[in-house]
């Protein structure tokens, strides 16, 4: 499915969402910001798409480290997905290293990251504490987790009004502008279905990690969770 949105993939997120999925990226790459200052700071984006989150945190690379240190790290395991990405990683300021694999079986070894982001991938996990403890495994001790998720908006007004939005503008503009329509019915389908930020904190801190916390931006729309290895 993802491999087929590919193409537009880009376009849409950024019509459907009147670009706030840059700002939201962004947000989440500034919160990280004194990890992705260190020197040699290992850095992956996982489901990473089109790679829009791995170039959002190697902008906030700061100048001095940028010709040197390690390459930010992006994985996928759609193929479409990651041949825009190198597209786009052309021209990003870090070099990135893209790799296709299964976020929950990745080829890395254990502890291999201080930082392990993912926007809009986890949801479509098909298990959520294997996902959990495979990204915990490839963390180093003190390592942090990001997950940047969609989740049900706050307020009976503005939840209602989204709702519409999201349940019938959204999938209609998707299907004619990618051409897939079960792909933007999904989106709805798999968010309604995903648990909801305390039930995603608690998951997270009976998987091992600790300083688990959540915050909601844009009235609720998305939620980030963090986390950071237990050990
Ligand atoms: C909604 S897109 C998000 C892409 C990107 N992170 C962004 O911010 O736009 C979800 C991505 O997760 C990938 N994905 C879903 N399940 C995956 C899995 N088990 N392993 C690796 N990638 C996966 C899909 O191929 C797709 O590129």
């Amino acid at each position: 499915m993802f491999s087929r949105i590919a193409p537009r993939y880009d376009l849409l997120n950024h019509l459907l969402s009147l670009r706030f999925d840059v700002i939201w990226r962004k947000r989440l790459a500034r919160r990280f910001a004194d990890i992705l200052a260190r020197p040699g700071a290992r850095i992956l984006d996982v489901c990473c798409g089109t790679a829009d989150l791995a170039l959002a945190l190697a902008e906030l690379v700061p100048h001095s480290q940028r010709a040197s240190g390690s390459a930010i790290r992006g994985a996928d395991f759609s193929h479409p997905m990651l041949l825009r990405a190198r597209e786009k990683a052309a021209g990003a300021p870090r070099r990135l290293e893209l790799v296709e694999a299964d976020a929950l079986s990745l080829p890395f070894a254990d502890a291999s990251f201080d930082l392990v982001a993912t926007a809009f991938g986890f949801r479509n996990l098909a298990n959520y504490a294997a996902g959990l403890r495979e990204l915990r495994r490839i963390l180093a001790p003190g390592g942090s987790l990001a997950i940047l998720e969609f989740a049900e908006p706050r307020g009976p007004f503005f939840r209602r009004l989204f709702g519409f939005y999201f349940r019938r503008v959204l999938p209609a503009i998707g299907a004619i502008i990618s051409g897939n329509a079960r792909a933007y019915r999904y989106l709805p389908e798999s968010v309604a279905r995903f648990p909801n930020p305390r039930e995603l904190a608690e998951l997270m801190e009976q998987t091992g990690f600790r300083e688990v916390a959540f915050e909601s931006w844009t009235a609720g729309i998305v939620t980030l969770h963090t986390g950071r290895e237990g050990n």
